[in-house]
Formats: C-alpha cells, sequence, structure tokens
C-alpha cells in the first residue's frame, strides 16, 4: 500500500503537491473558523472548573464580553506553541486543576480599552477607581475574568460606589 502511494507521488508530484496544500489551507482555514467557537476548540478541555461555562453564561466580566462577541482568543492569542504545549499537558494529564490564577499585563485590556475614555466614565463623586492616589493602574488588580473582580480599594476603603457595582463584581 505504502509504496503504491509513494509510487504514485513519484511519477504525479506536482498535482499531488497541489492536492496537499489545498488541503492544509482547509485545514488551517477550519481550524480558524472553529476557534472562534469555544464549545468546539477551548471546552473538550477547558470545561475544567470556569472557563467554557463561565464565559457562556455566568455574572462574569468574560460573560460580558462573549455578549459583546469577544472571543476567548481575543484575549488568548493560543498559538501553535500554546496549542501543542496544552495539548500535550493535557494528555499526559500534567496540569493544576483548578488551574493557576494567572495575571496577564494592561496589553490585553488596552488594545481593545482606551483609558481616558474609561477614566471619563468612573468618575463618582471625588472618587475615581481609574484616577486615583494608588497611581498605575493594573488592571488585573481589580478586573478579573474568570472569578469575581473586587476593587484594590476595598482593602482601605468603603465608597458608596462600591455597593452599587454590577453583579460580576464581588459584594
Ligand atoms: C487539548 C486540551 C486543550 C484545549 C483544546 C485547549 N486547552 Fe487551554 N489548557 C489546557 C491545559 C491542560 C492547560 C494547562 C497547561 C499547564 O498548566 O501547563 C491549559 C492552559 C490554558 C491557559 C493558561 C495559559 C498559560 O499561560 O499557562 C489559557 C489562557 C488557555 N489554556 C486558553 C485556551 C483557549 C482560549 C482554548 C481554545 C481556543 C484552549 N485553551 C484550548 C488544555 C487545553
Ligand atoms: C476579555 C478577555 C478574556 C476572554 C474573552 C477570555 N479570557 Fe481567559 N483570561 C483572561 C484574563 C484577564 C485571565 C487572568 C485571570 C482572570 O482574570 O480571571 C484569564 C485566564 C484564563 C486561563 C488561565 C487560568 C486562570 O484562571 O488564570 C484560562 C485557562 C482561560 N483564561 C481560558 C479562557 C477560555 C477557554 C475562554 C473562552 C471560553 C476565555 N479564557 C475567555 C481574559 C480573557
Ligand atoms: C478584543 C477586545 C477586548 C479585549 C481584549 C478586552 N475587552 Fe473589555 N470589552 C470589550 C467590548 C467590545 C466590551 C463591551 C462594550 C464596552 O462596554 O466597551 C467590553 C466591556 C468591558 C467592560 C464593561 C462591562 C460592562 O458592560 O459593565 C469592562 C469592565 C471591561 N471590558 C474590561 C476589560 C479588561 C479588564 C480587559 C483585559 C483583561 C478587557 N476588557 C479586554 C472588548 C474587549
Ligand atoms: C482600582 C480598581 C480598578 C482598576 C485597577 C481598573 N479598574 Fe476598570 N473599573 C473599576 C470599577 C470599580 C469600574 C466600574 C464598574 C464596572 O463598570 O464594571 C470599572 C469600569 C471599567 C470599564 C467600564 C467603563 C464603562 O462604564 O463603560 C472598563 C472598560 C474598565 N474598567 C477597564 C479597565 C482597564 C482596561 C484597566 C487597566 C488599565 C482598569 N479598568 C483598571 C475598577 C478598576
Ligand atoms: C492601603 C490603603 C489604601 C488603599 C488600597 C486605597 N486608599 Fe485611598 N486613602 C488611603 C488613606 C490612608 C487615605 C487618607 C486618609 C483618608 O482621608 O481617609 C486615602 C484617601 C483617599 C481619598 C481622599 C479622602 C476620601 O476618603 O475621600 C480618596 C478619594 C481615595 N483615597 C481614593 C482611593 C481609591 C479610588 C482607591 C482604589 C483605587 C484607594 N483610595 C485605595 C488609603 C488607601
Amino acid at each position: 500500500m505504502m509504496a503504491t502511494i509513494i509510487e504514485f507521488i513519484k511519477r504525479k508530484p506536482l498535482p499531488v503537491a497541489i492536492v496537499l496544500i489545498v488541503l492544509i489551507g482547509i485545514g488551517a482555514f477550519a481550524m480558524k473558523q472553529a476557534e472562534a467557537y469555544p464549545a468546539l476548540a477551548c471546552a473538550p478541555c477547558h470545561n475544567m472548573g470556569p472557563y467554557v461555562e463561565g464565559y457562556e453564561s455566568a455574572e462574569l466580566l468574560s460573560h460580558k464580553h462573549e455578549q459583546a462577541g469577544v472571543k476567548c482568543i481575543d484575549c488568548h492569542d493560543n498559538s501553535m506553541g500554546d496549542k501543542i504545549h496544552e495539548t500535550w499537558a493535557y494528555v499526559t494529564d500534567d496540569f493544576d486543576d483548578p488551574l493557576d490564577q494567572h495575571k496577564f499585563s494592561n496589553e490585553m485590556c488596552l488594545k481593545c480599552h482606551n483609558i481616558d475614555d474609561i477614566k471619563g466614565k468612573t468618575s463618582y463623586g471625588q472618587v475615581n477607581p481609574h484616577d486615583s492616589h494608588l497611581g498605575d493602574l493594573v488592571c488585573s488588580d481589580c478586573h478579573k475574568m474568570h472569578t469575581k473582580s473586587k476593587t484594590a480599594c476595598s482593602e482601605c476603603h468603603n465608597f458608596e460606589f462600591m455597593q452599587k457595582l454590577p453583579a460580576e463584581w464581588e459584594k
């Protein structure tokens, strides 16, 4: 069988190459399409914990993003290297369950959000979580995607606005 295939490739290298390229193209295209659907691309493994379910239905900031049409891969690049690493970790059962909570740099958020616009929208009287004596903002000090968010101010203050935060905030 193998010998026949090799013989055929030798006789018709060009058509074989063309068919291969088309197949790879379709494969890559299909992968890109599938990646936009977490149920296909992420859920087989990431129903582990709150990720896909939380994104689809919980009172979490990730769900607010789902409602705004933002996909997992719009935040997480999920490169080929990540895919290989994650698949290997999954198959060999070599990962922490639940996963450690990660922190990502502000870059992740700022590619879509403009901090000056945000500041303008969150001025509660004299108090603004995006413009305070804490200085430089690390988004993840307050905003969490897959668990409840919590303001870093609450360690020391109990401002009125903190009682009225949306449902994805810890009360
Ligand atoms: C084959 C199973 C599998 C699939 C499919 C999968 N993941 Fe993962 N993922 C894992 C495992 C296992 C880990 C933990 C890896 C570790 O701890 O080293 C992980 C870790 C992660 C992390 C943490 C990354 C880090 O920096 O360590 C992110 C983010 C992530 N996955 C996002 C996704 C997204 C988004 C998708 C869908 C596009 C996806 N994964 C699809 C198995 C998978
Ligand atoms: C709007 C951006 C955004 C979207 C959309 C998003 N994530 Fe995340 N993800 C984050 C951030 C930020 C963290 C860091 C932990 C946190 O904030 O909860 C994270 C952390 C993770 C981790 C690492 C473990 C941890 O808790 O830190 C995994 C796995 C993960 N996300 C998977 C997914 C999957 C699967 C989807 C889609 C169903 C998804 N994420 C959608 C931003 C996002
Ligand atoms: C791929 C683009 C994208 C990325 C990346 C992204 N967001 Fe968003 N975010 C949106 C969109 C779109 C909305 C809904 C429209 C709006 O409120 O701006 C939104 C809404 C929000 C809201 C308001 C939710 C509400 O309606 O109350 C917060 C808070 C937020 N994002 C924080 C973050 C943080 C923190 C990060 C980084 C971890 C992040 N976003 C990453 C696109 C993004
Ligand atoms: C000290 C805590 C804190 C930090 C740090 C923080 N935020 Fe916020 N953010 C809040 C609170 C509180 C709200 C108001 C409640 C809400 O809309 O979710 C908010 C609201 C938002 C909104 C929605 C604004 C609106 O009304 O449309 C966006 C978008 C946002 N933050 C993005 C960011 C980004 C991006 C960063 C990092 C550069 C960041 N935040 C850092 C506490 C914080
Ligand atoms: C480590 C403790 C700590 C944290 C965290 C903290 N503050 Fe403060 N803050 C103080 C202290 C101490 C004062 C000065 C004493 C006072 O007036 O209460 C103060 C004063 C203030 C004041 C002026 C006085 C007032 O109460 O109106 C504002 C406004 C303020 N902080 C906002 C914030 C905001 C917004 C955050 C979160 C982004 C924050 N602070 C986080 C300790 C903290």
